[in-house]
């Protein structure tokens, strides 16, 4: 080899090492330092080469060599102290193994842990979830559910009216109730029907302990061919029995609500006192107890006509409840307000 190819092969051989050395994800700088530096490193095979090399190019040509060398034994040094292998000592604080800060975790909210509850009990018995507007048309919260225009029923419902008109010129409201739910749904989709559909209702009122202007209910709607009274209260027991252990008893009292025929105010017993306050009265059943938790029946075959269902041929049952109303009994809260002042000492208790 002459001059001239050395000085090529020191470059190709350079070139080739700035190429490795600089490799995202980096190379084991030991096993480069053995490639190019090692006793048959093709650096050190150069050098040698430089016997056959006429003494006097021999002695620059050398020169040359070595600053490579150098430069290539630095550039290692300095991937070994990064890669952490044996090197100059590089001093850090940093300790990966250390457990990280905990971060405070938030949790449900008690009314969503209460929903869904009740939603997975609803969920094994075969009911998928239905969601509707909050902001209503009177046809679907009130005619379509069997209120006549005008019909006292509908004070029953304080119902806040939007400033906005919907198609048929009528004031758009703030729902009521989670019933237009059923209309929309049957509108929708031919029979058989088994859907809940919780969420939040609006009514005027005054708040207190036990009422709120905006609250939750979860309406529950079955309809197929045959379905009676009895299947409805088979369905509401066992949903109580699961919810509230299976000592919770059912028992239906006789109501009014336009969308169903029987209606009826379904009542559990008592899971504080267990019906037995005889000496001191149960503040939650006041010594009857029964606690009156929703309402039912079954459905009106008017309601069935505004969907385009023939009443001859499907019936149905339908349920409505208060979501808080099981929070609170769920979890021993006795002020519905408790539910809705975020105060970390009530919510942190609920998970
Ligand atoms: N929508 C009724 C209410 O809010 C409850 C209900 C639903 C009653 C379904 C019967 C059937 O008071």
């Amino acid at each position: 080899m002459n001059a001239t190819g050395w000085k090529e092969k020191l470059s190709a051989i350079r070139d080739s090492f700035s190429i490795s050395a600089a490799k995202i994800p980096a190379e084991n700088p030991e096993a480069l330092e053995l490639r190019f530096l090692g006793r048959k490193g093709e650096l050190a095979l150069l050098l040698r080469d430089l016997k056959d090399i006429p003494l006097e190019e021999r002695k620059t040509l050398g020169a040359l060599g070595n600053t490579v060398k150098e430069e290539m034994t630095a550039i290692l040094t300095g991937l070994k102290a990064v890669s952490g292998a044996p090197g100059p000592a590089v001093k850090t604080d940093l300790d990966l193994t250390l457990p990280g800060w905990p971060l405070p975790k938030g949790s449900l909210h008690p009314l969503t842990v209460t929903l869904n509850r009740m939603g997975e009990c609803f969920s094994k018995l075969g009911f998928s979830i239905a969601e509707g507007p909050l902001i209503e048309e009177d046809y679907f919260n009130f005619e379509a559910l069997n209120f006549p225009p005008f019909h006292p029923a509908r004070d029953m419902q304080d119902t806040f009216y939007v400033d906005l008109k919907d198609a048929s010129g009528k004031d758009l409201l703030l729902r009521t109730h989670t019933s237009p739910v059923q209309i929309r749904t049957m509108k929708n989709q031919e029979p058989p029907v088994r859907i809940i559909s919780p969420g939040r209702v609006f009514r005027s009122e005054a708040v207190d302990a036990s009422h709120s202007f905006v609250f939750h209910q979860i309406e529950g709607l079955y309809i197929d061919k045959g379905v009676s009274m009895a299947d409805l209260k088979w369905t509401l027991e066992t949903f109580m029995k699961d919810l509230f252990g299976s000592s919770a008893k059912v028992r239906f009292m006789p109501s009014y609500f336009p969308f169903v025929e029987p209606g009826a105010e379904v009542e559990v017993s008592c899971v504080f006192c267990r019906g037995k306050s005889d000496t001191v009265r149960c503040p939650v059943c006041k010594g009857t107890g029964w606690i009156e938790l929703l309402g039912a029946g079954v459905v009106h075959p008017n309601v069935l006509k505004a969907c385009n269902y023939d009443p001859q041929k499907w019936s149905g049952f339908a349920f409505g409840a208060g979501i808080e109303r099981f929070a609170m009994l769920l979890y021993g809260i006795s002020d519905m307000r408790m539910l809705y002042e975020n105060d970390l000492r009530i919510l942190k208790q609920v998970h």
